[in-house]
């Protein structure tokens, strides 16, 4: 689990972003580009990964331009990539070699849910093989040290925060890349991201071609029907409001004030779904009332017991579907998210458990609330359905 948005509700879906409400406003149609400068259909799959080790993109930084690619964050609102080598990342940005990098000598920090990095701010030149054409100026953070921020089988070398300026660091007066892009490009301050692949098994090593960053407005052929708005309640994070939670069919009726405890965010960064203490607890509880999988304990989500099945059987239909209503643009509206059970939970970026008892394969399944980085099971008298002892370290996500 990647956690780089400073954090709590990631959506890994259609997530229409930034400015959305002026450009509903002026009734753009967004279905092109009227000045004819952004080709969208050109930024249709710019991205790469999967919803277990983020989405990237490909850029060309510095001059010569130098390729590296760039994990894309709704959680935060730097631009920074590693100018150094690390264990699990094949290359960087060589500074000394771009003639247009520029450096402010200013340091700069930034701390992540998960992970941290320090560096120097700088400029330099880029441009986006997949994106609105020319060459930009941007600040970027060139990584110097880090700390838990680039993890293993990760294929990006650097990070693209696309939230609001209040969160750059140091300070606000660091303009955000977008920021930068839609001062120095003609095209619209809106955004779509379009992150796909969800329940694909991360084992492959391959990354498959899994989604669009559209800047400039949103792409029609990605979607069918009307796409619904929510209004963005503080311009920082993507902080959007949460009106109701259901597990199923049942409504879990908390005071709505928990599921927007202490802010409910949008962040590409973030993977699977993080959910508050109370709501949590909540969740979890609906959904061992609601599955078919017997014996199924509240340990399977803090990490002390897997779920377990049939080996080849398709585990999804054990778990029920979870649904966010998230306020319209008309206030008095609701719309809802839905998320399936393979969007949530996944077999192990490894690999899947395996095991044989008694004769019978199983497979098991890592709980879709904590991660570990090894595990191995011991079987307690399992019936059809096992119950496994996870003898892990396990990092737990409160
Ligand atoms: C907003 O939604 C309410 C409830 O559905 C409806 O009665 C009202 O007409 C809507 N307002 C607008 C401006 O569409």
């Amino acid at each position: 689990m990647r956690l780089y948005g400073l954090m709590l509700l990631s959506l890994s879906f259609w997530t229409p972003l930034r400015k959305i409400e002026s450009a509903v406003e002026s009734g753009l149609s967004l279905a092109s580009d009227p000045a004819g400068i952004v080709d969208f259909l050109d930024m249709i799959n710019n991205l790469k990964g999967d919803s277990g080790r983020g989405y990237y993109m490909q850029m060309v930084i510095g001059t010569p331009g130098q390729t590296l690619n760039i994990l894309v964050d709704t959680g935060s609102s730097n631009f920074a990539v590693a100018t150094a080598a690390h264990p699990f990342i094949i290359h960087y940005y060589n500074r000394a070699v771009s003639s247009t990098y520029q450096s402010s000598g200013r340091g700069v920090a930034v701390k992540y849910a998960q992970g941290e990095w320090e560096g120097e701010l700088g400029s330099d030149w880029i441009t986006i093989p997949q994106g609105p054409s020319g060459t930009i100026t941007i600040n970027i953070a060139a990584i110097i040290s880090s700390e838990g921020f680039f993890l293993p089988g990760i294929n990006w070398q650097g990070i693209l925060g696309l939230a609001y300026p209040l969160l750059a660091r140091p300070d606000p007066s660091v303009e955000p890349f977008f920021n930068s892009v839609v001062r120095q490009t003609s095209i619209l301050d809106v955004l779509s991201l379009q992150m796909c692949g969800a329940g694909v098994s991360a084992s492959t090593t391959a990354d498959p071609t899994s989604g669009s960053l559209i800047m400039g407005g949103v792409e029609p052929t990605l979607y069918r029907g009307s796409v619904w708005y929510t209004p963005v309640l503080e311009e920082w994070y993507y902080q959007v409001e949460v009106l109701k939670l259901e597990v199923g069919a049942h409504n879990l009726n908390l005071d709505c004030k928990e599921y927007n405890s202490d802010k409910a965010i949008v962040d590409s960064g973030t993977t699977l779904l993080r959910l508050p203490g109370n709501v949590f607890s909540a969740v979890v509880e609906a959904i061992m009332q609601t599955s078919l999988i017997e014996d199924f304990s509240a340990g399977f989500f803090d990490g002390t017991k897997l779920a377990c099945w049939m080996r080849g059987e398709s585990p999804w239909r054990f778990f029920p579907k979870i649904s966010i209503y998230l306020r319209a643009m008309n206030t008095s509206q609701s719309f809802r998210l839905t998320i399936l059970p393979q969007v949530r939970t996944f077999p192990k970026a490894q690999s899947t458990l395996n095991f044989v008892h008694k004769g019978l394969q199983y497979s098991a399944l890592d709980s879709e609330f904590h991660h570990q980085n090894s595990m191995y099971c011991t079987v307690h008298a399992p019936p059809d359905f096992c119950s496994c002892t996870l003898h892990a370290q396990v990092t737990h996500v409160h």
